[in-house]
């Protein structure tokens, strides 16, 4: 049978950007003979209007067992005075932690084409291509304790910077294995100068390199100097690994070097199922957009980019994830550009379903 592949378009843009994918999904079942079960359900505030909570458990039902879950974004301001237990965040925070999806994926890649949106120089973003690993269920935004206390006659506010070795393990051996299908280097980044779980962090990643992948390379930086090198010369890196809070703030670093939200791809992985495949949720980096919701102004390729890596990383489809990734190189090398890729200068901007067009030509 096809592998199965469960949408959830969510809010927003999400659907309309989704619409482009399902194009393509179609195209390469087609045109590839690459065909997928492909369902579709309702995550954060579509989900809450229908059933009255952003994720029904049938639909994590489902997550759990598709082959593949592709989110498009979740949100709006029509939600936002709603309680915090069915916020449509609560959707996708649930997703992510239920399928246990420790290891978050966010490539950093800037197109030819584009390399003048970035905030650096050309020449020091061009053929970027770096992958951050970030450690996405554990550290400083789920240790315990937590909370806002009464102290000595004034409140402190406490969070709980925690790894086990297992934590730190699994996360490295995601990074290395990545990395082995990519430029074979690993520099891990932690602050072990002041932190203890930077100490370990550092013994246990050199622990799994040394008993499990010799032949990867990997170096060590701590994250303060890694942020000052990723904007001074970010293509001296492949991947790098590192945890919940520095990944959060480097990817985002990250990311800003290759222009838009609407370019950025992520994936989230967790541990592999009884077919081998990692549990894996893909989604764009980018949010519901409700200031051009619903206009058809929306750039489909984060979202599209997003199906590439579930090609890679899932369904062991390189070969067609390289095929779409030069598609979308192509197109916007041929000049095709949505509004959110246009300069100062203006000029006429596609649809979201005339860069759909683009693309699939
Ligand atoms: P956002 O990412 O939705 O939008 C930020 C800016 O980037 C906006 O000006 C938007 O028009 C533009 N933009 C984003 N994606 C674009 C695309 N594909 N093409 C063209 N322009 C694009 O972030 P914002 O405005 O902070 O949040 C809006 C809503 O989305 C909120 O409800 C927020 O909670 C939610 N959100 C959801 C995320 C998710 O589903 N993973 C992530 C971030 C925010
Ligand atoms: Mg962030």
């Amino acid at each position: 049978s096809n592998p199965s592949l469960l949408i959830l378009p969510g809010d927003g843009i999400g659907p309309e950007v989704m619409a482009e994918v399902r194009r393509i999904i179609d195209w390469f079942g087609a045109k590839r003979d690459l065909a997928f079960d492909v369902s579709e359900d309702l995550v954060g505030g579509a989900a809450y209007d229908a059933h009255g909570t952003p994720l029904h458990d049938d639909t994590m039902a489902r997550a759990q067992e598709a082959d593949a879950v592709l989110l498009g974004a979740v949100g709006g301001p029509k939600y936002d005075d709603l309680d915090f237990s069915v916020k449509p965040e609560r959707g996708l925070l649930r997703l992510r932690k239920e399928m246990d999806l420790f290891s978050n994926l966010r490539p950093a890649q800037c197109f030819d084409a584009l390399a003048d949106f970035s905030s650096l120089k050309r020449d020091v973003v061009s053929g970027l291509d770096i992958m951050i690993v970030r450690e996405l269920t554990s550290g400083s935004y789920f240790g315990e304790p937590r909370g806002i206390f009464e102290e000595n006659g004034e409140r402190v506010g406490i969070n709980t910077q925690r790894y086990t070795t297992s934590e730190i393990r699994r996360v490295a051996r995601s990074a290395f294995e990545l990395a082995r299908r990519r430029g074979n280097k690993v520099c891990s980044m932690e602050k072990a100068n002041v932190m203890e779980s930077g100490i370990l962090w550092r013994e246990e990643v050199t622990w799994v390199h040394q008993n499990e992948y010799p032949d990867v390379e990997l170096s060590h930086m701590y994250a303060d100097a890694g942020a000052m090198q990723l904007c001074r010369w970010p293509k001296q890196f492949d991947v790098i690994l590192t945890d919940n809070l520095f990944g959060d703030l480097l990817s985002d670093t990250a990311a800003m070097l290759t222009g838009s939200l609407g370019m950025l791809p992520s994936a989230s992985l967790g541990a592999p199922m009884e077919n081998g495949r990692p549990k894996a949720l893909y989604e764009p980096v980018h949010g519901s957009a409700p200031d051009i919701a619903g206009q058809g102004k929306a750039n489909p390729i984060a979202c599209v980019l997003s199906f590439a890596m579930a090609l890679r990383y899932s369904f062991d489809q390189g070969a067609e994830a390289d095929r779409l990734e030069q598609a979308v190189e192509r197109t916007l090398a041929a000049g095709a550009r949505t509004g959110d890729l246009m300069g100062p200068e203006g000029g006429t901007p596609l649809s979201t379903s005339e860069m759909g067009d683009a693309i699939l030509k």
